[in-house]
């Protein structure tokens, strides 16, 4: 009885990380009551904020609008907690590092190229961590040409 009540626990934390991570582009609907009523982890507020910050930019880019004020937020996703441990998978670091890097050179000299190595630091991280948010995050390259 205790075990059955222990296996199903933990099978409702797993669809709970799994369903977190996977959130797909529909929860971003401002229609729609908010899909996530657990608190979200610093780790998970800071894509959210970053997220926030392609949108703008890259708006703006397909605007033609000045990003000369454009920054994004820098964080260290390593010191950052996650919602769950296993997501910080083999080369988490190194990604981070390569992330943040491409953040800094956008920061110093905005421009739709430095834009397009953040998605793809966004991206590279994506593949190995955490593939829910690919779907989204392949909605914030910049339309062909641009
Ligand atoms: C170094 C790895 C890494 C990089 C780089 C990275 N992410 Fe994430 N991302 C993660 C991990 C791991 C999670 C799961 C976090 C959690 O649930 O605690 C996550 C979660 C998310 C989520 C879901 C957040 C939520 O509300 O649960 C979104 C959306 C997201 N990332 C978008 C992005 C975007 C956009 C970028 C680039 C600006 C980016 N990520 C860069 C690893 C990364």
């Amino acid at each position: 009885m205790r075990t059955r009540l222990v296996v199903g626990l933990l099978m409702t934390g797993v669809a709970l990380v799994f369903a977190r991570c996977g959130e797909g582009e529909a929860s971003a609907d401002p229609r729609l009551a908010p899909a996530q009523p657990n608190p979200s982890s610093p780790l998970a507020e800071s894509m959210r904020v970053l997220d926030a910050e392609l949108l703008e930019f890259r708006g703006c880019l397909i605007e033609g609008e000045s990003l000369d004020d454009a920054r994004f937020s820098e964080y260290r996703f390593t010191e950052l907690e996650p919602t769950d441990s296993t997501m910080l998978v083999d080369g988490f670091q190194a990604l981070s590092m390569a992330f943040e890097r491409h953040v800094a050179e956008f920061n110093a000299a905005p421009d739709a190229e430095k834009y397009a190595a953040v998605v793809g630091g966004c991206e590279a991280c994506h593949m190995r961590s955490c593939p829910g948010p690919l779907e989204r995050i392949a909605k914030r390259h910049l339309p062909d040409g641009q």
